[in-house]
């Protein structure tokens, strides 16, 4: 592997807030743990790891039906292509929906949505699942069927989930493309998913404006014509081109006598594909992620009612886009699994004003709150009186996703939303992992900034490049080194990748490596510091910096491109990129603006770099590689370390 140099540290801020914060602990009440659904957590950790197949076998049991119950727990014979639960039938729609409306959760409210134009709209369990069943039953009248891929892009309303849900009914295999995506990236997404079904809307709203989807999916489909039906649910009532013989409305089909209100879940195998979800990487092609349908739903289950301690009673609220995995995995499918009321809010956390969110706090009596750092962040900007003006009394558990947490934003979220009396669980995970991994519970004694300690039967750990234990305080690499049910199968259509990308640096010890850097204190606690490979995490999303390059020497005067992460008050990182033009070209302020427009229709807006630099020459190994950290230390500067492989 490339660039991987746990010595220089990418954010020496971060370094001091470590240092400063190891030392402050949070002790949980007497009440949160009598209270806690897992009291005994701290203890089950010490002997869930001796046997994690004797763990995991409990969970599968206690918290799932099985149409037919598997006959083995691990299967490790294809190592690192695990397999759970072989031999067990099962659907998580099953799961989800159809057992609960068969007892009293039938008339419990599942969905509490709220658009950005304050627009209300609720499901129970019982309307949730005729729902998902009509639409099940329309993707089935347009040939949808087991296996088949289905491509969905749309802003964040309940029928998203309802798409997924469907698709998952019929055992057909979601692909999720985020809603802030352009179209080149969902164009690049159809392809590789090979989709020839599209569902998307008419458009999106954000901050009181409207985002045309439909156009978008429309050069998409334009530039991959494998899809051959586009299904649009209508949000916006905007103008929208509709394709005869290709396009149709969700309200008109969902009208038809086979929009029936029962459908039966199709049975999969526990190792059948459930979804993919494109991630970044380290190169510019789109990378799916494959989750597969038995173990990966034990995993969001239990580390859900582990985590979140969720109880009939609560009102949960993950403030994320379904369009990621903190989506699917904690919007869309354990909440419901569980049985439990899920809040849902369309828009912007400061529109029309900054105090949007914690009035839908007060308004729906939320319980649990679970947000990323950058929104925290945010909205911290404002100040408390905008907090302060709202009872937030309802809520008993607040949660963090994304990127670290830094302390200051920690301690706000703790005294001003929490009133120092609502636990943070700071949740590590990937798209990779299914769900949360290092994590605290209810009951774990918290250090602001701190993800606390890997989830019982995570066997996580920071070692140096040869394999051994780091000391405490020692920067080093973090891996997992025993399997765990949520974790990916494979990236899509492209086994020798997965294998390269997480099994290749540990191949010798058979572990997976994260792609981040993180290190323990004494006290065995997991502070992550960020990502060791290309990369970079912007508000919480996460980009591949050859992504950004790539679309950046698309554009006819760009010969080259090198980006980079920059530490950044509010946003975590921001990206500055660095472009050799072609001959004849010169760099100048019209130019930086055209190619940040050009990477927003490549990539989207997330990608954006903050700042263009226009360079003679780039720093590259004798190799040809670019050493974007020689870039990164001059840019924050810092020591350029080590340049013995430096060509030049
Ligand atoms: C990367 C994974 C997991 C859902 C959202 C992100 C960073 C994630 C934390 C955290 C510090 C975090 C890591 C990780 N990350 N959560 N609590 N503290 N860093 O999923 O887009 O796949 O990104 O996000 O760098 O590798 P993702």
């Amino acid at each position: 592997m490339s660039e991987l140099d746990p010595n220089v540290h990418p954010d020496a801020k971060r370094e001091t807030e470590i240092l400063a914060a190891e030392s402050e602990m949070y002790a949980p009440s007497a009440e949160t743990v009598s209270n806690a659904v897992v009291p005994d957590y701290l203890a089950l950790r010490q002997t869930a790891l001796e046997d994690i197949e004797a763990f995991w076998d409990a969970r599968a049991t206690e918290l799932v039906d099985w149409y037919e119950p598997y006959d083995r727990v691990l299967d490790d014979s294809a190592k690192p292509f695990y397999k759970w639960f072989t031999g067990g039938k099962i659907n998580i729609i099953h799961n989800a929906l159809d057992r609960h409306v068969k007892t009293w959760r039938k008339n419990k409210l599942a969905l509490i949505w709220e658009g950005e134009d304050g627009e209300q709209r609720t499901f129970s369990y019982y309307r949730l699942w005729q729902e998902v069943n009509r639409f099940a039953n329309v993707l089935k009248s347009m040939g949808v069927k087991k296996g088949d891929t289905v491509t969905i892009y749309m802003g964040r309303v309940p029928e998203l989930s309802i798409a997924m849900l469907a698709t998952a009914k019929v055992g057909a295999v979601h692909s999720v493309v985020y809603g802030g995506f352009s179209e080149a990236a969902l164009a690049s997404r159809i392809e590789d998913a090979q989709s020839k079904v599209l569902i998307t809307c008419d458009g999106a709203w954000l901050r009181g404006k409207t985002i045309n989807l439909k156009d978008i999916a429309d050069e998409a489909v334009k530039r991959s014509p494998v899809v051959q039906s586009v299904i649009v649910y209508q949000r916006t009532k905007q103008d929208v081109r509709m394709e005869q013989g290709r396009d149709y409305w969700w309200h008109e089909l969902m009208s038809l006598p086979i929009a029936s209100p029962k459908c039966e879940s199709e049975v999969m195998d526990a190792e059948d594909p459930l979804f993919i979800l494109y991630t970044s990487g380290t190169t510019g092609r789109p990378k799916g992620i494959l989750h597969t349908c038995g173990g990966y739903q034990v995993y969001i289950a239990a580390t859900l009612q582990y985590v979140f301690d969720l109880k009939d009673e609560d009102r949960w609220w993950c403030a994320a886009d379904q369009g990621w995995i903190t989506g699917h995995s904690y919007i869309v499918y354990s909440p419901l699994i569980l049985g439990s009321t899920s809040f849902m809010y369309e828009g912007s956390p400061d529109f029309p004003y900054p105090n949007r969110w914690w009035s839908l706090v007060e308004k729906y009596g939320i319980t649990i709150l679970y947000t990323a750092p950058t929104a925290i962040r945010g909205l911290m900007r404002y100040g408390e009186a905008w907090a302060n003006r709202h009872d937030l009394s309802s809520l008993r558990l607040l949660g963090s996703v994304g990127e670290p947490i830094n302390p200051e934003a920690w301690r706000w979220y703790h005294r001003v939303i929490g009133k120092e009396n609502c636990p943070i669980m700071d949740t590590w995970w990937q798209t990779e992992t299914g769900g949360f991994m290092i994590t605290p519970t209810p009951v774990v004694p918290l250090k602001p900034g701190s993800a606390t300690l890997p989830f019982t039967g995570i066997d996580a750990d920071v070692v140096r490049e040869d394999g051994t234990s780091c000391d405490p305080n020692e920067d080093g690499y973090l891996v997992v080194k025993q399997p765990w049910p949520g974790m990916a199968r494979t990236v899509w259509g492209d086994p020798d990748r997965y294998v390269e990308q997480y099994w290749a640096e540990f191949s010798k010890q058979g572990w997976y490596f994260t792609g981040d850097s993180a290190r323990k204190d004494k006290d065995g606690y997991f502070w992550i510091i960020g990502r060791m490979d290309d990369v970079i995490k912007v508000s919480g999303y996460r980009l591949g910096t050859a992504e950004v390059e790539s679309a950046l020497v698309s554009h006819a005067d760009v010969a080259e491109a090198a980006c980079i992460g920059v530490p950044d008050e509010l946003r975590g990182n921001v990206i500055h990129a660095f472009c050799i033009l072609n001959t004849g070209v010169t760099g100048n302020d019209g130019l930086a603006a055209t190619l940040k427009q050009h990477v927003r229709t490549e990539v989207g807006p997330i990608a954006v770099p903050s700042q263009i630099n226009f360079v003679d020459s780039l720093p590259k190994t004798r190799s040809g590689k670019i050493m974007r950290r020689l870039l990164k230390a001059q840019v924050l500067g810092q020591p350029i370390g080590d340049t013995s492989t430096l060509a030049d």
